[in-house]
């Protein structure tokens, strides 16, 4: 092993719970780490949230490991999902042992489009009364999207126990952006002999908090997925527990779905799960599935026996978390 995984920890408890991540990756492999800068604290130093040098370096990488931004999340995230030409945003939800959840039976996970929608930035200040943006839905990207599906749902390897897929939208109202989603996933899905099943977004929301068990891979639009899925991260937990990969052709980008926590960022409190298990995705994207597993089964150790972070009812902080996990490794 000697990939190159840049690491950007970028603001607030992206601090913390990155380094966790890292010693993590240290411990069950030989990588090179190539620190680079992102954020709110490097717009202020430099002028800039997402400088070049940033952009280049996770363009060129086998893998990016990613904290969070702050204010500049949207200058930072969205162009570098750009940079690893992410095309899905890969978004499990699922409940441990151990963890107090609301829908303890919930195991899903998101398969949401990464770079249109109300997303791709086309928003404008007509007047002083009056914005408007632009919602962006091509046919290329739709399919793209569920192509990807399709072969998530028939790989044996993948999480994945489902036949098919739902398809999350709102094209009872978004009648052309959402029709056009609606319709290039579901000919694809057809074509490719996979089963899909439609629901509307806002029935979504109520059935998995009804019955999460419903659903076990979901493709939605962009915004979609990103609220759907923090809202899952609430049944099963928090924030603090749900990782997350954005996934190009050739290259992907890691990150925790939380962002940086200001209300407990500095403090050494943060939940570093999420920010672990993403790097679990990671090796299992470089092909370290064994590796991958190992680090997973130690966070479930842990996340059943503690300790546990104070967003879980425990009263350990970071680094004894991680500690906690990285003497679980086999
Ligand atoms: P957030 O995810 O940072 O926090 C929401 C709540 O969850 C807070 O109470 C926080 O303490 C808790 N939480 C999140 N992660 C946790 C962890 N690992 N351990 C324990 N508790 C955790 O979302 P919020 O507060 O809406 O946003 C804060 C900032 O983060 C904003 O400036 C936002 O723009 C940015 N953000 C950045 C993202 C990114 O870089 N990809 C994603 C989401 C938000
Ligand atoms: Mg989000």
């Amino acid at each position: 092993m000697s990939e190159e995984i840049v690491v950007i920890e970028g603001d607030g408890i992206g601090q913390e719970v990155v380094p966790a991540a890292v010693s993590v990756l240290e411990a069950v492999g030989d990588f090179e780490f190539v620190a680079a800068e992102a954020g709110d604290a490097v717009r202020e130093a430099t002028g800039e949230a997402l400088p070049q040098e940033t952009y280049d370096a996770v363009a060129d990488a086998d893998a990016t490991l990613f904290g969070a931004a702050g204010e500049t999340a949207a200058d930072v995230i969205l162009p570098l999902r750009e940079a690893v030409g992410s095309f899905v945003n890969i978004r499990p939800a699922r409940s441990y042992p151990g963890v107090d959840a609301v829908r303890p039976e919930t195991d899903l996970v998101f398969l949401r489009e990464n770079t249109e929608g109300v997303y791709s930035g086309h928003e404008d200040r007509l007047s002083d009364d009056l914005s408007t943006l632009t919602r962006v839905v091509t046919t290329s990207a739709s399919e793209q999207l569920a192509e990807f599906a399709c072969e998530y749902v028939t790989d044996a390897d993948a999480d994945a126990d489902a036949d098919g897929f739902q398809i999350v939208h709102k094209a009872n109202v978004m009648r052309e952006t959402d029709g056009r989603f609606r319709d290039a996933v579901v000919d694809v899905a057809e074509a490719e002999g996979v089963e899909t099943e439609e629901v509307l977004m806002d029935a979504f929301a109520t059935r998995i908090c009804l019955d999460p068990t419903q659903f076990d891979v979901v493709v939605c639009p962009n915004l979609a997925g990103d609220v759907l899925s923090d809202l899952a991260a609430g049944l099963v937990g928090g924030l603090g527990l749900l990782p997350s990969a954005n996934v190009g052709p050739d290259n992907a980008l890691f990150e925790p779905v939380h962002g940086t926590a200001p209300d407990i960022a500095g403090e050494g409190l943060a939940n570093p799960a999420a920010a672990i298990l993403s790097a679990a995705m990671l090796l299992e994207h470089l092909g370290y599935d064994d590796e991958a597993a190992n680090v997973r089964t130690a966070v479930e150790s842990v996340l059943e026996d503690g300790p546990r972070t104070a967003d879980l009812g425990g009263d350990a902080g970071t680094d004894e978390v991680t500690d906690a996990i990285v003497g679980r490794l086999e």
